[in-house]
Parts: C-alpha cells; sequence; structure tokens
C-alpha cells in the first residue's frame, strides 16, 4: 500500500501524513470517510447477534436499576421490549467475526499493522443513549452507521484520572470539553487513547468502533519473562565468580545489581525469542473456542483442492508473519512456524485473508512445505474450507 496517496477515509490525507500529525496524538474528524455508507447490519440483526452464547454483549441503562446500569449478555429476546425508549445502548464486540461484511471494513485500514486491530464493535444506542463520559487505553476510529450521534472530546487521561464510583464502568467524574462534533453516517472520528470523549446519540443510532489494541508494558514483561523461563535451566542462575571479599556481609553491593543486569540484558535482548513471543501472543485469538481445526490429510487437501473446494482464514484467527535471517515466521493463532524463505508470497496471501484455491495456490501444489504448511493451518483452525 503506497503511503503517500491521498485516503478519502482520511480526510484527504496520507497513511504517512496521518501517522505523522494524528495517530496516537489528536483526534481527527473525517465527514464522509465513507461516502453514502450504508450500515452492513441493521438493529435488529445486532440486537440478534447480542442472543448468541458465543457473542459478547452489554447493555449499559443510564437510569436503569441504578445509574449507569450495565447488564451483560447474551440476552433474551424479550430483553429489548422491556427495555425504556430513551437513554439505553447496546454493545455488541467483535462483529467482523461474525458478519462477513463488517470484517471488509477492516481493509480500509490496511495502512495500519493488522496485529495492531482489536476488532469492531457496533453499538445501538436509542435517543440520549450513552456510555457517559470515559477514556480507553485504546486507539479508536468511530465510525457513524446510523442515525446521528454527537460526540464530545475532553482532557488526556491516565490511571489517576477521578472516576465515579461504579463497580463495572469507568466513567470519568470530570469531563473538560475541548470539541463537540454531530456525526452522520459515513462520518467518522478518529481519537487517540486516553482522550475523554463523551458519544450521546441524538436519535437511534449504529456506531461502529474500529478499535487497536496494544499490550500493557505489564503484560509485556509477565508474559514474556513466562515465554522465556521455558527455555532457562535450572542451574542458570545469579553467578558471582568475580566476588570481592564483603566489607559487610548484611550490604546488597551494587556489583550485585550489575551481574543482575546482565543476566536481564543477555536473555531480554533475545531478539529471536522476543519476536517469536510477540507474534504468538498479538496472534492469539480473542475467541480461542472458535479456532477448532479438523482432521485432514495432506492428499485429502489435495483431492478437495482439485474439486474445487476454496480455503478461507477463519475470521476469528488472527495471522502475521516476519523475517529471520533467510527464513519466514508464520505466526497463526497463538502458534509459530519457521518456514523456508522462498514461501513468502504464499504466506502473504494467506495473511491478507485471499480465498485459497486450486487455481492461485497452483504452483504450491507442487511444493511438499506448502503443502504442509496449508494442511497444517486447516488442521488447526486458522484457515477452513468456504461453504460451497
Ligand atoms: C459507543 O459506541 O457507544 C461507545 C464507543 C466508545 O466510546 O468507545
Ligand atoms: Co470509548
Amino acid at each position: 500500500m503506497n503511503p503517500d496517496i491521498p485516503l478519502q477515509l482520511l480526510g484527504g490525507l496520507t497513511a504517512r501524513e496521518f501517522l505523522r500529525d494524528y495517530w496516537q496524538k489528536k483526534p481527527l474528524l473525517v465527514r464522509q470517510a465513507f461516502t453514502d455508507f450504508e450500515s452492513p447490519i441493521d438493529p435488529d440483526e445486532l440486537a440478534g447477534l447480542a442472543l448468541e452464547e458465543e457473542v459478547e454483549s452489554r447493555i449499559v441503562l443510564e437510569h436503569g436499576e441504578r445509574p449507569w446500569e450495565l447488564r451483560r449478555g447474551p440476552f433474551e429476546e424479550d430483553t429489548f421490549a422491556t427495555l425504556p425508549e430513551r437513554d439505553w445502548t447496546l454493545l455488541v464486540q467483535a462483529v467482523d467475526q461474525f458478519v462477513p461484511e463488517v470484517a471488509e471494513l477492516l481493509e480500509h485500514f490496511r495502512f495500519l499493522p493488522s496485529w495492531r486491530i482489536d476488532d469492531v464493535m457496533i453499538s445501538f444506542a436509542a435517543p440520549g443513549g450513552s456510555v457517559g463520559p470515559h477514556f480507553d487505553n485504546y486507539d479508536v476510529f468511530l465510525l457513524q452507521g446510523h442515525g446521528k450521534r454527537n460526540w464530545k472530546v475532553g482532557q488526556r487521561c491516565d490511571s489517576e484520572s477521578p472516576l465515579i464510583e461504579h463497580a463495572d464502568l469507568r466513567i470519568l467524574a470530570d469531563f473538560e470539553q475541548s470539541d463537540e462534533w454531530t456525526l452522520a453516517p459515513g462520518d467518522m472520528l478518529y481519537l487517540p487513547p486516553r482522550l475523554a470523549h463523551y458519544g450521546v446519540a441524538v436519535d437511534d443510532c449504529l456506531t461502529y468502533s474500529v478499535g487497536f489494541r496494544a499490550p500493557s508494558a505489564a503484560e509485556v514483561l509477565t508474559h514474556f519473562t513466562d515465554f522465556l523461563s521455558q527455555f532457562l535451566p535450572d542451574e542458570e542462575r545469579y553467578s558471582d565468580a568475580d566476588a570481592q571479599p564483603a566489607s559487610d556481609p548484611h550490604q546488597i553491593q551494587h556489583d550485585a545489581l550489575d551481574r543482575l543486569k546482565t543476566l536481564l540484558a543477555e536473555h531480554m535482548g533475545d531478539e529471536r525469542l522476543l519476536l517469536t513471543w510477540f507474534g504468538q501472543f498479538m496472534t492469539e485469538p480473542r475467541y480461542p473456542e472458535q479456532v477448532t481445526g479438523e482432521t485432514l490429510a495432506e492428499q485429502e487437501l489435495l483431492d478437495s483442492l482439485e474439486r474445487g473446494a476454496i480455503l478461507v482464514r477463519n475470521p476469528s484467527a488472527r495471522l502475521a508473519w516476519s523475517e529471520v535471517d533467510d527464513n519466514l515466521l508464520l505466526f497463526a493463532s497463538g502458534q509459530s512456524r519457521l518456514l523456508s524463505g522462498h514461501l513468502r508470497s504464499l504466506l502473504q496471501s494467506i495473511c491478507s485473508a485471499d480465498a485459497l484455491h486450486g487455481e492461485n495456490l497452483a504452483e504450491w501444489l507442487e511444493d511438499e512445505e506448502a503443502v504442509t504448511l496449508v494442511c497444517q493451518l486447516v488442521q488447526q483452525g486458522s484457515l477452513g474450507f468456504a461453504d460451497e
């Protein structure tokens, strides 16, 4: 993707300009990021998804049994008939995993790494509906899908920002408004992490949130060190063959810290293990139970493709690839595989979720490593056969 082409999605900015001036820095309002936008899902379909066991959904009622009542799905069909006329919101997480037309929207965000994207959350709000003034720790693009929503943005927040007392929702006690816009279908608002925002539905409205993910420093350190420790033998320990006589045996001297720093640096700086861990971590599926494979022999795979079968990425799978020396690493739903460099274009099409079939796989079907890889991805559940 050419980063210097003006994009309608970014209001005519190029990806390079957007990343330089706005990404993680300041909000950007784009009128008509999508011209004549028609929501691929309607409020009834969204409510239907919220009945499903495997879908994460919530309802926020501003004046419920208590202020800002939070109810968690799955919901019963008659739940919606009992809701008031106004001031409530239904939020459904990861709709892109269940509705292919919603997943297609993500194609417009290919100027950002796909492993940074979390999901497309869709909310339906009755007039006045809102989840309150709050901040998120992630970047988000808020695309208006249907109806109108008023967005106010405010101050930069952090974990010290005062919140109202609430068991489940993080609602800001103070909101210092700096800007305000009303968004119509096709308009989009980009918000950097930790910027206070407050969206209130003007009429019945659908809002799409393309949310991003960034592991916290605490997650990086705990998960990476857990991963690393599997490779460290018990005999590798703090060692001090260079020890000097202690002047006070109760004092921890700074040379001990230097030895510890050397030990940490040696392992934390292992780029290959860091890459392997990071790729596995960032491709862990949100719903692992949706990534279940099937038994398949390589010959069965070849026969099916010959009969015209089509392989597609499981919408719940996450895929990424990287280079190590002359080889490639493929990360698929939390697992990694080291592969030879000649498979690069195959990995690119697998990761970009192209449909794979006998024709576009042709040359690869002669390649033993490629066939094994595709077969393993089906066995693991990252790829699956499209319904006939
Ligand atoms: C919403 O769609 O109601 C909330 C989205 C957000 O503020 O993060
Ligand atoms: Co938010």
